[in-house]
């Protein structure tokens, strides 16, 4: 029999191929998607020499209108249905959103939102018919922070996949007799290769070390807590802080405090 399979966005970097090793080490085949055929394809023989599991590259942009169709095709032609999905590719647009191109805004909200919804929309069906389904979509802690200078689009992005997550996860719930849940996972800053990519790398050395995690521990969490049917987790002791703390303070603080923290965690041009 097919071992299960669980198909990793953004699997050629930081949280992504940190989740493709838990799962195989938890025996699951992987399929692993992402631009970077050669990166894909290190972690897919690293993966397969250590776990003894199958794991699958697709490489793709999800960019890309018909990405997510075609990601699911290679599947079918090769006879693998998705069991679980993790929807965590994604970026940080490095300017504000005055000065940053629509055509770039309109390929990040395709990449942190469309595709993600898309992709769960297309493997609930065949989860739904087999009774079993995991869907992990990697928000952040900027979806619970207030609105800050610069975070624009991202963070308005990650409160819509906590929102969409907690919903689809009370659908599921509703579905008679189907073990299938939905998780947002929101982790705080994490080590990968996040800050490079947007260019606040040098930013980011003058924060406090305790404020960073591992992304093994980030995943586990993950994991975990979709296992357990929870809609949100938070990571870790001082993210958790966090989160509660702009529950629970008013709203203009937290604003105002966001906007001078603005100054020292983006680009603002
Ligand atoms: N690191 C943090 O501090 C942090 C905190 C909160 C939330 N997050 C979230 O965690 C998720 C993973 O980020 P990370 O920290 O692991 O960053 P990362 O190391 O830079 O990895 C990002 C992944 O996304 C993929 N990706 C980017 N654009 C893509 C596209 N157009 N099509 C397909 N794949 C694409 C990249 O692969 P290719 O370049 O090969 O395509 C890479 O595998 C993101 O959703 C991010 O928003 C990160």
């Amino acid at each position: 029999m097919d071992r299960r399979l669980c198909l990793i966005t953004g699997a050629s970097a930081g949280i992504g191929a940190e989740f493709a090793r838990q799962y195989a080490a938890l025996g699951w085949d992987v399929a692993l998607t992402a631009r970077r055929k050669d990166r894909l394809e290190e972690l897919a023989t690293e993966i397969e020499s250590k776990y003894g599991v199958h794991a699958i590259c697709i490489v793709q942009d999800l960019a890309r209108a018909n990405s997510a169709d075609k990601i699911l095709s290679t599947l079918s032609e090769q006879d693998r249905h998705v069991d679980a999905l993790v929807n965590n590719a994604g970026y940080g647009l490095p300017g504000t959103f005055f000065n940053t191109s629509w055509k770039s805004q309109a390929e990040f909200l395709r990449v942190l939102y469309t595709a993600p919804i898309e992709l769960a929309h297309k493997v609930l069906p065949g989860m739904s018919d087999r009774g079993y389904g995991r869907i992990i979509n990697v928000a952040s802690l900027a979806g619970y922070a207030p609105g800050s200078n610069g975070h624009t689009l991202y963070a308005s992005v990650k409160a819509g996949l906590i929102k969409f997550s907690e919903s689809l996860n009370a659908e599921c719930e509703a579905l008679d007799g189907a073990d299938i849940h939905c998780t947002a996972l929101c982790p705080g800053f994490t080590y990968s290769e996040f800050h490079d990519v947007n260019g606040t790398r040098e930013q980011m050395k003058s924060m406090n070390k305790r404020m960073w995690m591992e992304a093994g521990p980030v995943v586990k969490a993950g994991i975990d807590a979709v296992n357990r049917g929870q809609p949100v987790v938070v990571p870790g002791v001082v993210n958790k802080g966090l989160a509660t703390l702009t529950r629970l303070m008013p709203e203009p603080l937290g604003r105002a405090i966001m906007r001078r923290q603005s100054r020292t965690i983006r680009r603002q041009d």
